[in-house]
């Protein structure tokens, strides 16, 4: 499956909406449609909605070459926490070659998360032993997430390779279950073993309290990492955190380092989405709906990029530079 791809004047994306009971594509033919594909979650991830801007920038420069700045200024804007969306708008309309730039992303984006993957795997092999564990992981970091590989996916996927995975613990992740709708699809798919658990019951599973679940190690991906170390992810990140470190679990974060925001000095700065309240309630009552949440550094064990691994406690990101 590749979650975004450009077909020569067009995009086609997966509809995500739809997963798991079926797997759709569906072709993006006008900013417009990319905007609203971003924003309604048919393509959704951090790394996905950065390579898909790049190609809604493509487009409008296919399209009308006078009116490219305002619309690549209405792509970056269409969710506002995931650094990708930003960066790779970015880096586009800064190339002098913006259809070439925006395509090159591709392959790139599936580059980078085989190399993080395989670095994650080994430091999990640091962390507990080279053995087979249990992952712990929260909403969707996989191949759907991305272009065709994953983030914190990637990291198990790459441990699977290994014959290294017991079995993934998935947090259902409220109130868009891409934990439950998306990850657990993704999982099938692989044949790798896991079970779907209720957000609430993540600390008890952790604590060691369920069933005969022992969890080794969280895995999550990240939407923006700030220079102090950290992390914005999907809301309940932060809640998994302070469990794992309760437990004594260690804690890693697998993003590319496009991830990390080094005009973000610290998680106070992010703006955090709030979505309609309509996705958590269904009746007319008052619900507030942020969408990511932040993690300090001091909960982050490790984060690890496609070129190395920070350990946020000893001293944030600071040093980090970008890909290009
Ligand atoms: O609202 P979503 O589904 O776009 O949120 C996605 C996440 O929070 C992911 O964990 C994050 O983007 C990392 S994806 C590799």
């Amino acid at each position: 499956v590749r979650t975004v791809d450009w077909a020569g004047d067009h995009l086609v994306i997966v509809e995500q909406t739809l997963l798991p009971h079926e797997l759709r594509y569906v072709e993006l033919r006008t900013v417009d449609e990319v905007i609203d594909a971003i924003q309604r979650l048919a393509v959704r991830g951090a790394p996905a909605i950065g390579v898909t801007g790049a190609l809604g920038v493509a487009l409008a420069v296919q399209q009308d070459l006078s009116t490219v700045r305002k619309q690549a200024a209405r792509i970056r804007a269409a969710r506002p926490t995931a650094v990708n969306l930003a960066w790779a708008v970015d880096r586009v309309l800064a190339s002098v070659d913006p259809v070439a730039e925006a395509v090159a992303m591709i392959e790139e984006d599936i580059a980078v998360n085989r190399t993080l993957g395989n670095r994650g795997a080994d430091l999990v092999g640091e962390l507990c032993g080279v053995r087979p564990v249990t992952v712990h992981t929260h909403c969707n970091a996989g191949g759907l997430a991305c272009v065709e590989w994953g983030t914190a996916l990637g990291v198990v996927r790459a441990l699977h390779e290994r014959g290294l995975v017991r079995e993934v613990i998935v947090d259902e992740t409220r109130p868009l279950l891409q934990g439950s709708r998306i990850t657990a699809f993704e999982l099938a798919q692989m044949g790798i073993a896991h079970h779907v658990i209720v957000d609430g019951a993540a600390a008890s599973v952790l604590a060691g309290r369920v069933a005969e679940v022992r969890v080794d190690v969280v895995v999550v991906g990240a939407d923006r990492v700030a220079v102090n170390g950290d992390v914005c992810n999907k809301v309940g990140t932060y809640a998994l955190a302070l469990a794992a470190q309760h437990a004594g679990v260690p804690f890693i974060v697998a993003a590319p380092e496009s991830t990390l925001d080094p005009a973000t000095a610290s998680g106070d700065a992010i703006q955090i989405e709030l979505r309609s309240p309509s996705e958590v309630v269904a009746w007319d009552t008052p619900a507030l709906n942020p969408a990511f949440d932040v993690t300090p550094a001091d909960l982050v064990t490790a984060i690890v990029t496609e070129r190395r691994v920070i350990r946020p406690a000893q001293g944030g990101t600071s040093g980090s530079r970008r890909p290009h």
